[in-house]
């Protein structure tokens, strides 16, 4: 198992559940803001764990260029753990000119030898249908949030969604956590990124109200969504997500929207990074490669 320089700390749980053996490649980030990575030779099945969280494209060509020095050793399985999965939200041209980039980031892998992928909470059907050359497997946080939340000693809760996107994601949470569940109805203006959300027409007054996204980026979503079930008179909001990227002021602004707290796995790791990935990432590889004593 490789321990991509994102992901030292996910990919070390792993390997210690599965006693697999870990090399942590050594990275050197020239003032330019190139990566070289540098490990011993390797074989046989190589499973490398690397977020690609920001610095995106720095992070996405680290976990290449492990892939394409394990294909150069011989290995005869590269399986990428990528947790968080960059540019999976663009799975098709939103504006005329665009591209459908999460496409050319799974050729991309492909081309450095890479022949599986596992991620967590994938944005999108579609996104997954665009790895044609490489296999990819989804591992929805869904269960693992929703434990969490039981142990929140949440006040007559109820599940909500920001979007229509997440209305499966929503629904699933709840029926673990036993609540019923909103669905907002969000829009984005994709020229400038400003979202609004309408006022659910549903009764949540004195409710604890918990948001299920499952990316927290600039946090608009969110905040946009906890202004909203406020006005509706929501006791206390919290927001979970599989992936908190929290850019910029983004958790300060989400702390003055009203939201009490932020969730998330350690997809990627920060001070929200509360609820631990590596059994269902280990559980996977066990049954896919078996466990390993080396
Ligand atoms: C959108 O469809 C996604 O599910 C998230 O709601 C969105 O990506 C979050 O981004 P932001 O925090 O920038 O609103």
């Amino acid at each position: 198992m490789l321990g991509g320089p994102a992901s030292v700390e996910l990919a070390s749980r792993v390997s210690k559940e599965l006693k697999a053996n870990l090399i942590i490649p050594e990275l050197r980030v020239f003032s330019d803001g190139e990566s070289k990575i540098r490990f011993p030779a390797v074989g046989g099945t190589c499973v490398i764990v690397q977020s690609t969280y920001p610095p995106t494209d720095t992070h996405l060509l680290q976990a290449m260029m492990i892939a394409k020095k394990c294909a150069d050793d011989g290995a005869v399985e590269i399986c990428a753990v990528v947790p968080y999965l960059a540019y999976a939200r663009q799975d098709r041209p939103f504006l005329d000119g665009e591209l459908a980039t999460i496409s050319l980031v799974a050729n991309l892998l492909s081309a450095a030898g890479v022949k599986s992928v596992i991620t967590v909470d994938m944005h999108s059907q579609l996104g997954m249908s665009l790895f044609s050359s490489v296999e990819i497997s989804n591992v929805s946080s869904v269960p693992l949030l929703a434990d969490h939340a039981k142990g929140m000693k949440l006040n007559d809760p109820i599940a909500v969604s920001p979007d229509a996107g997440g209305a499966q994601r929503v629904s699933d949470f709840a029926k673990r956590i036993g609540s019923d569940y909103l669905v907002l109805k969000k829009s984005r203006n994709r020229a400038t990124g400003e979202v609004t959300v309408e006022d659910p027409d549903f009764d949540i007054k004195g409710r604890d109200a918990v948001l299920v996204d499952d990316i927290i980026s600039s946090g608009g979503s969110i905040i946009a969504a906890a202004e909203s079930l406020r006005r509706k008179g929501a006791n206390r909001v919290y927001a979970m997500c599989a992936h908190a990227l929290l850019l910029g002021d983004a958790a300060e602004k989400i702390a003055k929207a009203g939201v009490n707290d932020i969730v998330a796995t350690n997809s990627i790791p920060n001070q929200y990074a509360k609820v631990d990935l590596s059994h269902v990432i280990s559980d996977l590889l066990t049954v896919r490669y078996g466990k390993r004593s080396s």
